[in-house]
Parts: C-alpha cells; structure tokens; sequence
C-alpha cells in the first residue's frame, strides 16, 4: 500500500480549502494528498486543481495515509465506513461540535484531534482551535500544526472550551461580514458608491484587526489614541455605545456557544 501524507473523507468547502493552502504553501504535493468522497465531481475538479489522488472508498483513504481530516457534515459522520488495518492514521476531525469521546467510538486506539477552523480557510486566513486525546504522537501532532499552519493562525484549547471556540471564531466570520455590510450601509447613506464602501469597510476591518495583532497594544488603547476630544470617531462612538454594541457581541458568542453545546449534546 502507497503512504500518503494526508488524506481526507470528504471532498467539500473545508476539504478543499485545507488541500489547497498545503499543496500552495508547498507542505505536500497533490499525489501526497488522497480523498474520497461519494461525490465523483468534486474529487475530479480537484484533481485537475490539485493533483489529488481520489479514492474508491474511505477504508482506502484510512489504510493509505498518515492523516486522515474527517471533513463532512457532523450528520454524516455515522455514514463513514472505517475498517481497521495495519496502518494507524491519527484522525483529524474539523466536524463542529462532535466530541473526541464520540469520535473515539468509531476510532478505537487511535490518536484523534479535535480542530474548530472556521471560513475564511477558504483565503489562508483560517482561526482554527484543536484539543486532542492521549494518543496523539508528538510528532503527529507537529504535522497536524504544520497542515492547520497552512491555511492560518492556530491555538490550543481544552476540550471544554470547544463550545466558547465554536461562538467566537467559527461563528464570528459571519458577524463581521454583517457588521461590515452596516458600515458599508453607513457609506452609502452617506453618499458613498456601494463598491467604494464595501472596499472601505473590509479594509478598514482588517487594518483593524492587523494593528491588534501586529502591535499587541490593547484595543481600548487603540481606540483611545483615534479619538480625539469632541472629534468625528468619539462621536460615533457614542452611537455604538447608546446601541449596546459590547452588549450585542457578547450576546452573539454567548448565544452561538450555547447553541453548540446543544446541538453537540443532542448527538
Ligand atoms: N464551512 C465552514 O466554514 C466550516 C467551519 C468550521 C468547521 N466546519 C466543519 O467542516 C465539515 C465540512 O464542512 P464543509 O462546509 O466543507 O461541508 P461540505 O462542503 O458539505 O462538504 C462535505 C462533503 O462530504 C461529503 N460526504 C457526505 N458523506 C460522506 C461520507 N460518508 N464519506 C465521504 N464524504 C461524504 C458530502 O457529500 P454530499 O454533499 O453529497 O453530502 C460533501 O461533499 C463540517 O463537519 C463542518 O462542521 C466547516
């Protein structure tokens, strides 16, 4: 049996946006990289993007690879069909909300990782979160790093902290593109070209988010220091503050994290 490096049950959106940041960043090349997905279309168009080599069966992708990411719909893992073999792949699960104890139950002695990415995966700059059971070899878990390294930034939580990961970054990307539309809203009202306000709005959000990151000031500092007494920003401000807008975000990963922890109790 060949081995591949990585191999993924599941040829959608996240599958393809991980496969791509390792073949762009040059971590493996396409023929290191196995799929399958009942899907025959999706696996040719990324064989032809990719070099990918799809599969017949997922039992082949688990019997040929190193890594195996566990990439469909949380309701579909009871149809993924896994035999064990001589190899021994650590199984990479990016299912929202299904638990290592349940993942255990189909993997019996193998190392599980558990990683919350989230969408923007799609250009690179992914957020993604993962815990992990005992049986994860340090170096497995490097190639794991390496691969999520790939498609964006990367923490380390504990379990019981999946729920809060889930409300924050694998929900946030979809309030920040509300939050942007109303500023964009904001530009239009205010006479700007809609196309021109889009531009302004994204660009100013994640010049926003680089100068917390690159700068590691705090955001209240941030704020502060673009505020002038009695000017434009403070006065906006205002408006944001009589709306609750701390309130509004809290509520939202409040809200989203409880919806998690449900949602991954009902399974
Ligand atoms: N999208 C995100 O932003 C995001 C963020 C964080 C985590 N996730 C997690 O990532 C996982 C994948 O999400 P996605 O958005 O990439 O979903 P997706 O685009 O629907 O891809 C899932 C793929 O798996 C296929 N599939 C279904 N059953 C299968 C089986 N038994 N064996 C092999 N393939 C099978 C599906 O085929 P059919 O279409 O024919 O069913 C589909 O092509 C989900 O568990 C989700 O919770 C997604």
């Amino acid at each position: 049996m060949p081995q591949r490096k990585i191999g993924f049950i599941g040829a959608g959106m996240m599958a393809g946006a991980i496969a791509q940041g390792v073949v762009k960043k040059g971590l493996y090349q396409g023929e290191e990289i196995a799929m399958y997905d009942p899907n025959k279309d999706k696996l040719s168009s990324l064989k032809q993007e990719l070099g990918i080599v799809p599969l017949d069966c997922a039992e082949e992708v688990f019997a040929q690879c190193q890594l195996v990411v566990i990439a469909v719909k949380p309701q579909h893992f009871n149809t993924v069909n896994y035999k064990e073999s001589v190899n021994k792949p650590t199984i990479v699960s990016i299912m929202a909300g299904v638990t290592i104890a349940v993942i255990e139950e189909k993997f019996p002695n193998l190392g599980i990782v558990r990683v919350m990415p989230n969408n923007p995966a799609q250009v690179g700059e992914a957020m993604s979160a993962y815990c992990h059971n005992e049986l994860v070899q340090p170096e497995q878990l490097a190639k794991v790093e390496e691969v999520l390294k790939a498609i964006g930034e990367v923490a380390v939580v504990s379990e019981n902290q999946m729920d809060a990961v889930c409300g924050l970054s694998g929900s946030a990307p979809a309030f920040m593109y509300a939050v942007l539309e109303g500023l964009a809203d904001g530009g239009v009202l205010m006479g700007l070209p809609r196309d021109v306000a889009y531009k302004l709005a994204a660009q100013t959000m994640k010049g926003a988010a680089e100068m917390v990151l690159k700068t590691h000031k705090h955001p209240g500092e941030l704020k502060d220091m673009v505020t002038s007494p009695g000017g434009t920003t403070i006065k906006g401000m205002y408006a944001l503050e009589k709306m609750g807008l701390r309130a509004a975000m809290m509520s939202a990963v409040e809200e989203a994290a409880l919806q998690s922890k449900k949602l991954g109790e009902l399974k």
